[in-house]
C-alpha cells in the first residue's frame, strides 16, 4: 500500500520526535564531559532550546492526532548514549564531542530541512513554519559550536606533555584517514540507494575527491613516520557515526541518505578543523595548509548535497505514489 504524504509527514514528525529525544540524552551529559566553562554553558543553552524543541514537535503531532514512537524514541536515546560513551573513551573527549555535535546540529538541521518539505507539500503550513524556526535554531547552535573549536581543542590538548604534541598530531591524522574510510564505505552504497539522479552524480563526484584526501592524509602520516591506524579504522566505523535513528546505519531512501550524508560531511569538516588547529600547534604548516583545503572540499559537498533535498524528497513521494 503506498504511503499518503499525510502518512509520511506523520512519519518524519515522530523521527524528529527521536532525533530530539537523542539530542536531549546528549546534551544533558556533554557539559559534564566538554573540559571547558564557555563550551559547558554552549551545550546547557542548548539544552533548553532542544526541551522547547521536543515539546513543539509533540504539539505537531498531537495536532495530526498521532503520538511519538517508544520504540524511536528508546533508540533515539540509546544512540545519545552511545555517543557520550564513545567521547568519554577518546584520550580527546571536548575535540570528539565537539565535532561530534557539530555534525548532530546539521543532522537535525537536514531533518528538519526535510520535514518542512514534507510538510509543505501535505499542506500543512503550521508544521512547515515551526520546522524552519527549529531548523534555524539548530543551525544557530552549529554556528555557536563552530566558534568553540579552538575552545575544544585546547580543553583536549591542556592534560597533555608539551612533547606529546607529535603524538596528538598524527592521532588527529589517524582519525581523519578513519573518517575518510567510513566516508568512503557511505558513497559506496550510495548509488543503490539514490538511483539514477544528480544526487547520485554528487555523490560518484565526491567519491573520487575522497580518495584523493585520504591519500593525502596518509601521506601526511607517513611525513610523521606513522602510518593510518586499522584500530581506528574500525572503531570509527562502528562507534563514531550514532547520528541518529531517522537516517539510521544504513539510511534507505535518497532523501534519508542525502540528510545522512550532509550530517557526515560536516563531521570531516569538524575533524579538518581540529587537526588543522592541532597540526598549527605543532608547527606542521604543511598539515595546516592540507586541512584547510580538505575542509574547503567537505563543505562544497556539503552545499551540493543539500541541493538535492528538495529534488529527493519529491523523488521519494513520487516513488511511494504518495498523493496529497
Ligand atoms: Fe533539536
Ligand atoms: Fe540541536
Ligand atoms: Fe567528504
Amino acid at each position: 500500500m503506498p504511503d499518503s504524504v499525510q502518512e509520511q509527514l506523520t512519519k518524519h514528525l515522530t523521527d524528529v520526535h527521536s532525533i530530539e529525544e537523542q539530542a536531549l540524552t546528549q546534551l544533558r551529559r556533554a557539559p559534564g564531559i566538554a573540559g571547558d566553562e564557555e563550551l559547558a554553558q554552549v551545550f546547557d543553552r542548548h539544552l533548553i532550546e532542544t526541551e522547547e524543541q521536543e515539546r513543539r514537535v509533540r504539539e505537531r503531532l498531537a495536532a495530526r492526532g498521532a503520538d511519538p514512537s517508544t520504540i524511536k524514541d528508546l533508540a533515539g536515546r540509546a544512540g545519545g548514549f552511545g555517543m557520550v560513551l564513545f567521547a568519554r573513551s577518546q584520550p580527546d573527549t571536548p575535540g570528539k564531542l565537539t565535532a561530534h555535535a557539530y555534525s548532530y546540529e546539521h543532522l537535525e538541521l537536514a531533518a528538519y530541512d526535510l520535514l518542512a518539505l514534507v510538510a509543505q507539500r501535505a499542506g500543512d503550513p503550521e508544521t512547515a513554519g515551526v520546522a524552519r524556526e527549529i531548523r534555524e535554531q539548530e543551525s544557530a547552535m552549529a554556528d555557536r559550536l563552530a566558534a568553540n573549536f579552538d575552545q575544544a581543542v585546547e580543553a583536549s590538548l591542556r592534560k597533555l606533555e608539551p612533547d606529546d604534541l607529535e603524538g596528538q598530531l598524527t592521532s588527529y591524522l589517524a582519525d581523519a584517514h578513519a573518517i575518510e574510510a567510513q566516508s568512503l564505505q557511505l558513497l559506496r552504497q550510495a548509488p543503490a540507494i539514490a538511483g539514477d539522479s544528480n544526487l547520485a552524480k554528487v555523490f560518484r563526484d565526491h567519491d573520487e575527491e575522497t580518495q584523493a584526501q585520504q591519500a593525502i592524509v596518509t601521506a601526511r602520516l607517513e611525513a610523521h613516520d606513522a602510518k593510518p591506524s586499522r584500530f581506528k579504522d574500525v572503531l570509527l566505523r562502528v562507534g563514531g557515526v550514532n547520528l541518529g535513528v531517522f537516517f539510521g546505519v544504513q539510511p534507505d531512501t535518497p532523501a534519508k541518505l542525502a540528510g545522512f550524508a550532509f550530517a557526515f560531511e560536516h563531521l570531516e569538516i569538524a575533524a579538518y578543523e581540529l587537526l588543522r588547529r592541532v597540526a598549527r600547534r605543532a608547527g606542521d604548516e604543511e598539515t595546516v595548509r592540507v586541512a584547510a583545503r580538505i575542509a574547503v572540499e567537505e563543505r562544497a559537498a556539503a552545499t551540493a548535497i543539500r541541493m538535492q533535498f528538495e529534488p529527493a524528497v519529491e523523488a521519494a513521494l513520487r516513488a511511494q505514489g504518495a498523493t496529497a
